[in-house]
């Protein structure tokens, strides 16, 4: 009879709260650190930190929040805990409490056993509560003349905790600064507002006051309807980009002006003259920008502008006057092009008579050609009648165009040109095998379209060295000119001159020998050994082991020199000129080697690129590059 009494009470506080008598404990302790805050007037979060590791008795899986309200000291019964299912938990919002009351939180731990022990009570008291949102209307009205305005309009709060006392209204640009109007009284439920931009969205905001302060903000988003604009595009400029392209350029009407999305707009451009009005010229365009070519020279026009939302055009832009220049540079004639390779379009032209005004000019050339020059490619070149256009797109169609320049500017632009990438007139595939010192052999393929005359071989090179003084020497290898039966497809090209570079242009001459642009390539010959040097000048013995001396220096026309070798001989043990000595042997004959106790003919120093002195102590025992200018011996030649 008493063991199983002994059972029973075990079981009950197995079932309910750990006792500390009792060693057995399996629900867990209290979560510690609990922390209640009010986040406004119906919300609250709680936080917590778990209960010690020791008192855990199990994994948890979740925590219990009790609330309850204090009315006095009374605490009614029946509210049921918030259950947060999430054993890493630390914190819970809990909502929908009432303003100005007072309550009383407790947290406890959940493990597969069930709630543990509760935190100690926290009380909380809520704040006062504030109006709920009011509901909120927008509408806009445009009357006859065009006028907008919105009508705001709200209904009470259904939950004013208190005397409602009046109203706030907000409004603005969506996103921006909001403007704030403030209405007293709790009758004030509608404003219209008539300073609203149009075709612009509006954020609305309206909250209802009562004795604690403002409530929830309703919230609504209103597009207001567009218009026409009512001001003109502002900022118009205008360029030339040649004197008979003019391109202008302008920018939306002031925001205030535009009254919605500009989507358009439209250009007139007149010559303005009373008769025969031939060039009346109206555009559209999306873009603050626009071009117009064929301008006469000398010559009064009118440019005016305006922009449409999707409601009409707006007003024109005051009418802008401008006269052409007169006189100008005339364009070039005879404009002509043709492929000569995959890449490239060699364009000839007539030099435009200059009186000495014409100083260049300038190519335009593209793929997709229209009147806005600034989209097309350029290119500047001197005083000359021909041009190659490189890097192009092989098959593509070019519209090339050019003007003579002047330095106020360019002339009129030739008219338009169209040549494909694709050469039909050349000689095809020139390449330059077996370059050596002074030969190359030219090969090339027939023409695919033009059946030659013959063909034209031409070279000629501008090389540039220093000479053995020093000097940078500047020649011009003249132009050697070789014609080439038509069935024959190779040359070799002889008497070049070592380490220069050739421009090679091979013509393929057509029956009526009209001029043909020539496929090109660059050949540059192979670098040859130096010229030989003067000899050193000696002036004189200084001590017993040292010649003063003047060094030569090599020329680099044959290619630029890697470094020089001084050579030493002594006279008993010259047996061949200097020249004939292997630079192996030289080399092998180093101060401090074994052979170099025989004192035979050694190196005495090395000069890297250009760096020969002028004078020299032979003799003086100092390394130069590795090669010792061994003191010389008494009394010896
Ligand atoms: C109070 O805060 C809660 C939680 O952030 C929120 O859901 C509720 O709308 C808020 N109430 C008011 C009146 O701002
Ligand atoms: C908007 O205002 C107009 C004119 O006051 C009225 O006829 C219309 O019924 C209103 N629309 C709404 C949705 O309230
Ligand atoms: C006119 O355009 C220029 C260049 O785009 C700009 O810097 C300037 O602010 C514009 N002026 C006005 C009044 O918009
Ligand atoms: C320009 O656009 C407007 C409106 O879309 C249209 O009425 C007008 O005819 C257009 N003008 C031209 C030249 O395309
Ligand atoms: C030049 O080179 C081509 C191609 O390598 C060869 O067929 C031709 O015989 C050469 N010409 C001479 C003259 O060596
Ligand atoms: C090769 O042809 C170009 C034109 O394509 C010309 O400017 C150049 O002077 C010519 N060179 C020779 C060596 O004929």
């Amino acid at each position: 009879m008493k063991v199983i009494q002994i059972v029973f009470i075990i079981k009950l506080y197995l079932f309910h709260k750990c006792h500390t008598l009792i060693a057995i404990c399996i629900v867990p302790g209290e979560p510690r650190d609990v922390k209640v805050e009010a986040i406004n007037s119906t919300s609250i979060e709680v936080s917590w930190t778990p209960p010690i590791e020791t008192e855990r008795h199990g994994i948890i899986r979740g925590y219990q929040i009790h609330v309850q309200e204090r009315e006095g000291a009374v605490i009614p019964s029946g509210f049921l805990p918030y259950t947060v299912h999430n054993g890493d938990a630390t914190k819970y919002t809990v909502v929908d409490l009432h303003p100005d009351t007072e309550y009383q939180v407790q947290v406890s731990a959940i493990t597969r056993k069930g709630d543990g022990a509760r935190s100690a009570p926290e009380t909380v008291r809520m704040p006062g509560g504030v109006p709920n949102k009011p509901a909120l209307i927008v509408n806009g009205t445009v009357d006859h003349l065009g006028k907008l305005s919105v009508y705001v309009e709200w209904k009470a709060p259904t939950q004013p905790y208190g005397e409602l006392m009046g109203y706030r209204l907000q409004y603005g640009p969506r996103g921006e600064n909001l403007a704030t109007i403030t209405l007293e009284g709790q009758s004030m439920l509608h404003k219209t507002l008539t300073d609203l931009q149009r075709g612009i969205e509006y954020e609305i905001r309206v909250s209802a006051r009562n004795h604690n302060s403002y409530g929830e903000e309703a919230v609504k988003y209103y597009m207001t309807p567009e218009a026409p604009p009512s001001g003109p595009p502002i900022n118009i400029t205008y360029r030339y980009q040649t004197p008979g392209t003019i391109v202008f350029t302008w920018d939306e009407p002031v925001p205030n002006d535009r009254n919605g999305i500009i989507i358009n707009y439209d250009v007139e451009f007149n010559k303005n003259v009373v008769l025969n009005n031939d060039y009346k010229k109206e555009k559209n365009t999306s873009e603050g920008r626009i071009v117009f070519d064929g301008l006469e020279e000398n010559m009064d026009y009118t440019f005016k502008v305006r922009a449409w939302t999707s409601k009409g055009p707006g007003p024109y832009s005051e009418l802008l006057n401008l006269h052409t220049e007169p006189d100008l540079v005339r364009a070039p004639m005879n404009l002509r092009g043709l492929a000569t390779s995959e890449s490239s379009i060699e364009i000839w032209w007539e030099l435009v008579p200059s009186r000495g005004k014409v100083i260049g000019y300038q190519v335009f050339y593209t793929m997709a050609p229209g009147p806005d020059l600034d989209l097309w490619n350029q290119m500047s070149v001197p005083v000359t009648h021909s041009a190659e256009l490189q890097n192009l797109e092989r098959h593509a169609e070019y519209g090339i165009s050019v003007a003579a320049r002047t330095a106020s500017g360019l002339g009129r632009l030739s008219t338009l040109l169209a040549v494909r990438v694709k050469p039909v007139d050349v000689p095809m595939y020139l390449r330059a095998h077996h370059v050596t010192t002074h030969s190359a052999n030219l090969t090339w393929g027939p023409p695919i379209q033009l059946n030659p005359l013959h063909f034209k071989i031409t070279y000629n090179a501008i090389k540039e060295f220093v000479d053995a003084q020093g000097v940078t020497q500047v020649q011009k290898i003249p132009t050697v000119t070789t014609i080439i039966n038509n069935r024959i497809y190779s040359h070799i090209i002889e008497d070049l001159r070592p380490f220069t570079t050739y421009t090679v242009n091979v013509t393929a001459v057509p029956q009526t020998q009209d001029y043909r642009p020539p496929a090109k390539i660059t050949v540059t010959t192979q670098m040859a050994a130096p010229q030989p040097m003067v000899k050193p000048d000696f002036y004189g013995v200084k001590g017993d082991h040292e010649i003063a001396m003047i060094l030569p220096q090599a020329s680099e026309e044959y290619g630029p020199i890697a470094f020089y070798y001084l050579v030493v001989v002594p006279k008993d043990k010259a047996f061949k000129n200097p020249d004939q000595y292997l630079t192996d042997d030289l080399i092998a004959n180093k101060a401090g080697s074994k052979e170099a106790l025989a004192e035979g003919p050694y190196i005495a120093a090395k000069f890297l690129h250009r760096n020969i002195p002028y004078s020299f102590a032979l003799g003086n025992g100092q390394i130069y590059e590795g090669f010792k200018n061994r003191p010389l011996q008494k009394k010896k030649k």
